[in-house]
């Protein structure tokens, strides 16, 4: 028998995770979808694959599934705003933001954001109430920083151990 929702919101609150905003232009090529993420992971090596999972009510649901290229950009601990923006619903979140373009896809991407990665759009799976998008990674760019975390409901960011 599976678990309850109230457990498996204890255990979504326990996992913690990189905070990334994923966007695209949506099928008119003119307006942009972006909603923050923590389910993004980097997938395979040879083809180099990364996936993200978005949820079926999200707004960006359909533009994602049927994108031919999307955007992830991992998020500096200085970017806690960002992440907030793009987890709400609503245009006003993209109206008034200045994007970065793509060097090698057509996608917009956060200004100085830690990493950018460039993927076309390779497949997408449904799965429960989620569809799991993998996208092959065209462009990729990193910078020194410090990555945005979130967890226990909570933005943080990594801290080392101390070494015996
Ligand atoms: C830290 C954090 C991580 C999130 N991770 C995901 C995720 O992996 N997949 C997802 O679909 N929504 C995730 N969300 C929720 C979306 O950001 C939120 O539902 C957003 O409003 C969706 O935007 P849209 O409806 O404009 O597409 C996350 C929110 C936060 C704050």
């Amino acid at each position: 028998m599976p678990i309850d929702g109230e457990i498996f919101k204890q255990l979504g609150r326990a996992a913690a995770g990189a905070v990334s905003v994923i966007s695209a232009y949506d099928r008119t090529g003119t307006n942009i979808i972006a909603l923050t993420v923590s389910s993004f992971a980097t997938l395979s090596f040879d083809p180099p694959l990364a996936m993200f999972a978005i949820q079926h009510n999200a707004d960006s649901y359909a533009s994602l599934v049927e994108s031919k290229a999307f955007g992830v950009s991992l998020l500096d601990t200085a970017q806690v705003e960002v992440a907030r923006r793009f987890s709400c619903k609503g245009r006003e979140k993209i109206e008034g933001f200045k994007f970065d373009q793509g060097i090698v896809a057509n996608v917009p991407l956060i200004p100085n954001a830690l990493a950018h990665i460039e993927c076309s759009t390779d497949q997408n799976f449904p799965s429960g109430d989620h569809a799991i998008i993998v996208g092959l990674i065209e462009g990729s760019r990193t910078r020194e920083g410090q990555p945005l975390l979130y967890f226990a409901r909570q933005y943080g960011t990594f801290k080392p151990l101390a070494t015996v």
